[in-house]
């Protein structure tokens, strides 16, 4: 049934005007000052009187389907976009994620195939773990078969990271096909050299995960991406970027000509340092790479983010439980699993830290948490209202107020990094391509299943 959004205050990337919305179909069909609804064909409305309504909201870094530090991660794909939505996200890109010893196409068509559970729309950036004669024919699949992003690990040696060879040949294929490489950037070498050193004097605990990765080598990670984009001329994405050196360096390489964009993640903006040394092994909760950084950088973050330095905010969602699986690093913090769960909470902290307390305004929000996402990584439906997008939409209630809460949150995780947080504001109504899926901030019974989103090369 079409849909008819009355009395709408439309925020964008750059506006912010009052008007009514029509979808039909999966598409917003027209927008005007009012649209009188017996003009029109029986249809669903929503009135967004007193509501902020925003684009769909797009996580352009998640983890669902996780095999990592010998486990998995937490969800579902039923679960995490059960969780996104109600935090006002439709659209997610998850990282396929192969070992090295597996084939391209086959992980594809594995994580594909988990993804047909979500109830958001999704897509995917295809991992790149090793390089040789027969990766470009399969790399070329699954590019035409719309997935026009890759990620590379600069990271985790011996596991998911690259070397520098294959770095190489995955920025020059992805030149070659147009499309854009994310990248996980530390200096692995450095990495493994700290964690050596720390563990043989006995600092075993999580608050010295990281003292083993400090802010330069994050910055060394940046540094080595940026020139072998400039040797190749690739167009990179530095994901989950967590401090000022490091985004320092992608500027220094804009500013010669590399093509590069910077996320940052709702961990590193609103969590530092301090909560991964929380005493009984607590700091394990908080442990991720980059790591939380002192508090400092976060308000460099904040203020790259208003300034466009920082262009997209993501989650990198990776959900470990607690008590069985963080704690697989009770005596060695270097096997604690890697990654903070946020796909809910995004939105509402980016609302609440960020426009509340007076450090993005609206039209940033959208700009890092919607438009710049699908702008980057060529989502051409997606990130904004207008006619001819798709209609997805976040109605948006600016006066709740809540507590985050393990006991009350979507996720699959026995714990939330954000326990006791104060929120001032949340998703009340959201609409994904002109479905209503969340209904006065609970999910509507049976939704219709999510789809791959189409996307444009962008590389
Ligand atoms: O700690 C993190 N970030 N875990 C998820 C995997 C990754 O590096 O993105
Ligand atoms: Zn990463
Ligand atoms: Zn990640």
């Amino acid at each position: 049934m079409p849909l008819l959004v009355k009395n709408a205050r439309i925020v964008t990337a750059t506006a912010d005007y009052t008007a009514d919305i029509y979808c039909e179909r999966d598409t917003i069909t027209r927008i005007d000052r009012t649209i009188d609804q017996w003009t029109l064909p029986p249809c669903d409305i929503l009135d967004a009187a007193g509501l902020i309504t925003f684009p769909g909201f797009i996580d352009p870094h998640v983890h669902v389907h996780l095999p990592f530090m010998g486990t998995f991660a937490k969800d579902t794909w039923a679960s995490a976009s059960r969780a996104a939505l109600l935090g006002g996200t439709t659209t997610l890109v998850e990282m396929i994620c192969p070992a090295r010893t597996d084939d391209p196409v086959s992980a594809c068509d594995l994580w594909r195939s988990k993804a047909r559970e979500s109830i958001c729309d999704y897509s995917f950036h295809m991992g790149v773990t090793r390089f040789d004669d027969r990766t470009p024919a399969g790399l070329k699949q699954i590019v035409d078969s719309g997935i026009t992003s890759f990620k590379v690990f600069l990271a985790y040696k011996g596991a998911l990271g690259i070397d520098d060879r294959e770095l190489f040949e995955t920025l020059r294929l992805a030149r070659e096909l147009g499309v854009v490489v994310a990248a996980h950037c530390e200096n692995q070498e450095l990495v493994a050299l700290l964690q050596h050193q720390l563990l043989a004097v006995g600092k075993t605990g999580p608050e010295w995960h990281e003292p083993s990765r400090p802010p330069y080598v994050e910055a060394s990670g940046v540094h080595h991406l940026c020139a072998f984009a400039e040797a190749t001329g690739a167009r990179i994405y530095i994901v989950h970027t967590s401090c000022k050196p490091a985004i320092e360096e992608a500027r220094r390489a804009a500013a010669t000509g590399v093509r590069v964009d910077v996320e940052a993640v709702i961990p590193h903006l609103v969590l530092d340092r301090s909560y991964a040394e929380r005493p009984n092994f607590d700091g394990a909760k908080y442990v991720m790479s980059p790591p939380l950084r002192e508090k400092h950088h976060q308000e460099f973050l904040w203020r790259s983010l208003a300034a466009g330095d920082v262009a997209t905010v993501a989650t990198d969602h990776a959900p470990f439980d607690f008590a069985t699986q963080k704690s697989m690093g009770k005596d060695d913090f270097t096997k604690i699993p890697n990654g903070i769960p946020s796909i809910e909470d995004r939105v509402n902290l980016l609302y609440t830290r960020g426009v509340r307390e007076g450090r993005i305004d609206l039209h940033t929000l959208v700009r890092v948490a919607s438009t710049n996402p699908a702008r980057i990584l060529g989502l051409s439906t997606k990130g904004d209202i207008a006619v001819g997008l798709d209609a997805d939409l976040c109605l948006y209630d600016p006066d709740h107020r809540a507590v985050i809460s393990a006991k009350s949150h979507a996720m699959q995780t026995d714990y939330s990094a954000f326990e006791g947080f104060e929120i001032k504001g949340r998703p009340r109504h959201v609409v994904r391509r002109g479905e209503i899926v969340v209904r006065d901030a609970a999910l509507v019974a049976s939704p219709s299943p999510g789809r791959l989103a189409p996307r444009i090369r962008t590389g």
